[in-house]
C-alpha cells in the first residue's frame, strides 16, 4: 500500500451531510469490486448489496417510513419523517448491505460470515472516501423491520439485513475529529509470566 492510501485511510470519516453527485459508473464499479476484495473464510462472498439512485431512493422512503409507522414504532414522529426525507431527498445514492446466510455451515460459523461481510463494506466506504466521496453507513429506515428487507428482495430466512450506506458528495466541511490513541486499545502478550 501506498503512503497515499494509508493517509486515505487514517483520514476517512463518516457524514450524513451528503448531496450530489454520486460516483460514476466506473467509479462504483471501483467502489464495488473494493468490496469483493475482503477477507473471506471458504470463499462464501457472504456480502450483498442492493443499488438505489435516483427517483427510486424517494420510493425507497416512502416504503421504508411507512414500514416503520405500521411496525408501531414510537419515534417515527412526524418531525422525525421530515428530517428523515430531507435528508434522503440530498442523497444520490444508497446502497443497502445484507449478509447471506449460509446456515449449518460445518465450518464456517454465522459470525465470520458476518464478518466477512462487514470487512466488504468497510472496503467500500474506504473505497468511497479515496475516490474522494463521503458516505454514511446506518442502521436507521427501518433496518429491523422484516417488511423492510423483504422489500428489497432480502427475504428474512435467507439474509441478514445489515443497513444503509448513504454515498454522495461532502456537502459541508467536517470539522476537525480526534481518533482514539491506540495504544487504549491494544496490549501485546509475549507468554513469559509477569
Ligand atoms: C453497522 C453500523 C450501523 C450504524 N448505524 C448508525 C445509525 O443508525 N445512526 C448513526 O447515527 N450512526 C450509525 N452508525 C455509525 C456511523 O456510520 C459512523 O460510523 C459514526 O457516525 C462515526 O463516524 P466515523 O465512521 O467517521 O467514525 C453505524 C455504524 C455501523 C458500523
Amino acid at each position: 500500500m501506498t503512503a497515499n492510501a494509508l493517509d486515505a485511510l487514517l483520514s476517512r470519516r463518516s457524514t450524513k451531510l451528503l448531496r450530489a453527485p454520486a460516483p460514476n459508473e466506473d467509479e462504483l464499479a471501483r467502489i464495488l469490486q473494493a468490496g469483493m476484495c475482503a477477507p473471506d473464510h471458504g470463499a462464501l462472498r457472504p456480502w450483498r448489496y442492493v443499488l438505489i439512485r435516483g427517483e427510486a431512493i424517494g420510493r425507497l422512503a416512502d416504503m421504508a417510513l411507512d414500514a416503520v409507522k405500521r411496525s408501531g414504532d414510537k419515534r417515527m414522529t412526524p418531525e422525525k419523517e421530515k428530517s428523515v426525507r430531507e435528508w434522503l431527498a440530498a442523497v444520490p445514492l444508497v446502497i443497502a448491505v445484507a449478509q447471506k446466510i449460509e446456515h449449518d455451515n460445518p465450518k464456517i460459523p454465522e459470525q465470520e460470515q458476518l464478518l466477512a461481510t462487514g470487512a466488504s463494506v468497510m472496503n467500500v466506504l474506504n473505497a468511497v472516501h479515496m475516490l474522494g466521496y463521503a458516505a454514511f453507513w446506518s442502521t436507521g429506515l427501518g433496518t429491523y423491520v422484516e417488511e423492510v428487507q423483504e422489500s428489497l428482495g432480502l427475504d428474512a430466512l435467507d439474509y441478514r439485513f445489515l443497513g444503509f450506506v448513504a454515498v454522495g458528495t461532502l456537502a459541508v466541511e467536517l470539522p476537525p475529529l480526534r481518533r482514539p490513541d491506540y495504544r487504549e486499545f491494544v496490549t501485546e502478550w509475549t507468554g513469559v509470566a509477569a
